[in-house]
């Protein structure tokens, strides 16, 4: 037996991976439309691109309207916001996601209100969603998180007898496809994410879809310094509703055109993501105790912004996660922890009387210590690259019980 690379063994990949030098996409497309772009000097909302951008990529996820904006976090807040959520109300949110799904809530002066996750599928837990609604509920926002699908149709029919509205967060799901549904389309509103890490990256940058009208003209004046849809910027010639304060949360012209290029081959990287994860998933069942992030059986199109593995068989519970890390890390494989449970997450700072944890959340405690994850970039490298990180993974559980301490 050959010693793992953290024991000075050879590390499977002479040079580690790192996805800062594959992503994001650089094509000749968009280079060309880049500097068209910038010699017009038609680099703003004056002009149509943001436009007609929102419009590709809302069609792209079945929706009517899009709404291109600064970032998936002033998305949430425009979404809420357009859906009247504000101070009293109260939004649930899955126990582990990014930050930002429970501070956009709190920037309303709403509270957010955590609720487990499922074990299998790391989304919010339908089961678990109704204890926790009170007669100041107004939204739910289920996170379709790293590889995997909220339970829609679930939380839609909780929706429908509450009479609460859903935003889906759909930052880490572009393109993803549920029983023929787009992400996004199913709830009220979908807002999605186009950060550098992001399956579409535009440095920063994030959208609102939705299929009511209503609500889109909001969330556009919103995040237009209230603007309405038609109205020429800087020819303003109505107001918008009484109450209703606005702000400048729009994007540009360039992260339109960049996205613009990534959106044509988005379905062609995630059926490649696809299948990466299957025969890593086919292999490493086989071969190791390592479980996955499970899928709903209704996907079609699964959307990847990482591939999870989680390491609580029995076997492996006596090891500590960041000697896994160190030894996965040490054969070239860079997986990073996960954020845990939000309210335990160093970045945020929201004082413990502005939440709600109506049950204590089990399972997003248990399973996030144990869990890492593939940045979605290494899931497009090549077959024998795809294979390396099956036999690096294979080969630190094959002498995972040479870490303990
Ligand atoms: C689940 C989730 N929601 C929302 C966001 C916020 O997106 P942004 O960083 O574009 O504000 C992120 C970003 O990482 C995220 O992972």
């Amino acid at each position: 037996m050959t010693d793992i690379a953290v024991f000075g063994g050879k590390p499977i990949f002479d040079k580690p991976l790192n996805w800062f030098d594959i992503w994001p996409p650089v094509t000749q497309n968009g280079e060309k439309a880049l500097l068209d772009l910038y010699r017009s000097r038609q680099w703003s909302a004056f002009f149509p691109h943001e436009r007609v951008f929102a419009e590709q990529f809302a069609r792209h996820h079945q929706s009517k309207h899009g709404v291109f904006m600064a970032n998936g976090t002033v998305t949430l807040q425009c979404a809420l916001k357009a859906l009247d959520v504000g101070p009293g109300d109260e939004v649930i949110v899955p126990a582990l996601t990014w930050c930002a799904t429970a501070t956009a809530v709190h920037y309303l002066g709403a509270t957010p209100v955590f609720v487990d996750i499922d074990a299998e599928s790391l989304c919010l837990d339908p089961a678990l969603v109704e204890a926790a609604i009170t007669p100041r509920t107004r939204a739910i926002i289920p996170v379709h998180l790293y590889g995997a699908m909220a339970d829609m149709p679930a939380l839609l029919a909780i929706a429908r007898r509450h009479d609460l509205r859903i935003v889906e967060d759909c930052a880490h799901m572009h393109g993803g496809l549920l029983d023929g549904r787009s992400a996004g389309s199913m709830g009220d509103v979908g807002s999605f994410s186009f950060q550098h890490s992001k399956t579409m990256a535009s440095a920063e940058g994030g959208i609102c879809i939705t299929n009511d009208d209503a609500i889109a003209e909001r969330i556009f004046r919103l995040s237009h310094i209230g603007y309405g849809p038609n109205q020429q910027q800087g020819a303003a010639t109505e107001a918008p509703p009484p109450g209703m304060v606005c702000y400048p949360f729009r994007a540009t012209a360039f992260q339109a055109l960049i996205l613009q290029d990534q959106l044509t081959t988005l379905n062609d990287r995630l059926v490649r993501y696809g299948q990466a994860v299957e025969y890593l998933e086919e292999r490493l069942s086989r071969t190791t105790a390592v479980r996955f992030q499970k899928r709903a059986a209704n996907t079609d199109r699964q959307g990847y912004f990482g591939w999870a593995m989680i390491f609580d068989h029995p076997d492996y519970r006596a090891i500590s996660m960041p000697r896994i890390k160190e030894a996965l890390v040490a054969e070239g494989v860079t997986v990073l922890p996960t954020w845990g449970p939000v309210y335990d997450y160093i970045l945020f700072n929201l004082p413990r009387e502005l939440y709600r944890i109506p049950a204590p959340c089990d399972v997003a405690h248990g399973v996030s210590p144990r869990m890492l994850w593939l940045i979605h970039p290494y899931l497009g490298l090549a077959a024998e690259e795809i294979e390396k990180i099956a036999e690096a993974i294979e080969r630190v559980c094959g002498q995972i019980h040479r870490l303990v301490g």
